[in-house]
C-alpha cells in the first residue's frame, strides 16, 4: 500500500523529496522557531541537520516507514512545505508543515485532501487520523476543513519541546469508514 509518488492539485505538486531540497527546506522553514513551535523537532541550527532529515525522508520511502512529499507550488516551482503519511496496518496518519510566508492561503488543506482521499480509497485502510497540539488552532482548522472529525483529547500525549519539556495534550482528528 504505497501511495503515489506524485500527487497534483490545482495549485500544488506533491513529489518525492530529494537531497537537493535540503537548503531550501532549511532556509524556508526548518530554522524558523515559529514554524517549529508545535512540531516534535527543534528548529534546525544548520543545513546539516536538514540534510539528515531529508536523508531520512528518502530512506522512509524505501523502507515504507513513512511517505513524505515535498510540496511544490506549480506556479513557480517553489518548495513551500512538506506533508507525510504513515501507513500502519489498517490505519494511516498524516503530518504536515508549511513555510510561514505561505500560511493562510489554503495550501495545506489543498495538499492534505488528496493524501487523505488516497488513504480512504485503499480497501485495507479504515482509519485516517492526525494529531495536533491543543493550542495549534491553525492545524486543527486544517483537519476540520478537510472533513476530519475531532475525536477528543489525548492527554499528555506528545512532546513538543519548543513549548514545554513535559508532554502536551493533543487533539485527535480522524475520518473512518
Ligand atoms: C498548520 C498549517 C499547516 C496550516 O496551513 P495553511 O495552509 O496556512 O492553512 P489554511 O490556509 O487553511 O489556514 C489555516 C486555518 O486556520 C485558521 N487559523 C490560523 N491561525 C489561527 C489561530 N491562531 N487561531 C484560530 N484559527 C487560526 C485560519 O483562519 C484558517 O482557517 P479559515 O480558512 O477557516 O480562515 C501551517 O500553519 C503550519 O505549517 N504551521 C506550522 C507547522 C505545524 O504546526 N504543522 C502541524 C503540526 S500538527
Amino acid at each position: 500500500m504505497r501511495p503515489p509518488e506524485i500527487i497534483e492539485t490545482p495549485r500544488l505538486r506533491l513529489r518525492l523529496p530529494v537531497m537537493a531540497d535540503a537548503e531550501t527546506i532549511f532556509t524556508q522553514y526548518a530554522q524558523d522557531a515559529e514554524v517549529a513551535k508545535y512540531m516534535i523537532w527543534r528548529p534546525h541550527k544548520n543545513v546539516e541537520e536538514t540534510r539528515d532529515f531529508v536523508k531520512r525522508c528518502v530512506l522512509a520511502w524505501e523502507d515504507g516507514s513513512a511517505y513524505p512529499w515535498a510540496i511544490e507550488r506549480k506556479e513557480d516551482g517553489r518548495l513551500i512545505g512538506m506533508i507525510e503519511s504513515r501507513v500502519k496496518g489498517y490505519m494511516m496518519d498524516v503530518g504536515y508543515v508549511l513555510a510561514r510566508e505561505h500560511w493562510g492561503q489554503g495550501y495545506m488543506p489543498e495538499a492534505a485532501r488528496p493524501v487523505v482521499d488516497w488513504g480512504l480509497a485503499q480497501s485495507g485502510i479504515f482509519r485516517v487520523w492526525a494529531l495536533c497540539d491543543v493550542d495549534n488552532l491553525a492545524s486543527a482548522r486544517v483537519m476540520e476543513k478537510i472533513g476530519m472529525r475531532r475525536e477528543g483529547i489525548l492527554r499528555r500525549w506528545t512532546l513538543h519541546p519548543n513549548v514545554s519539556d513535559e508532554p502536551r495534550d493533543a487533539c485527535c482528528y480522524s475520518i473512518v469508514k
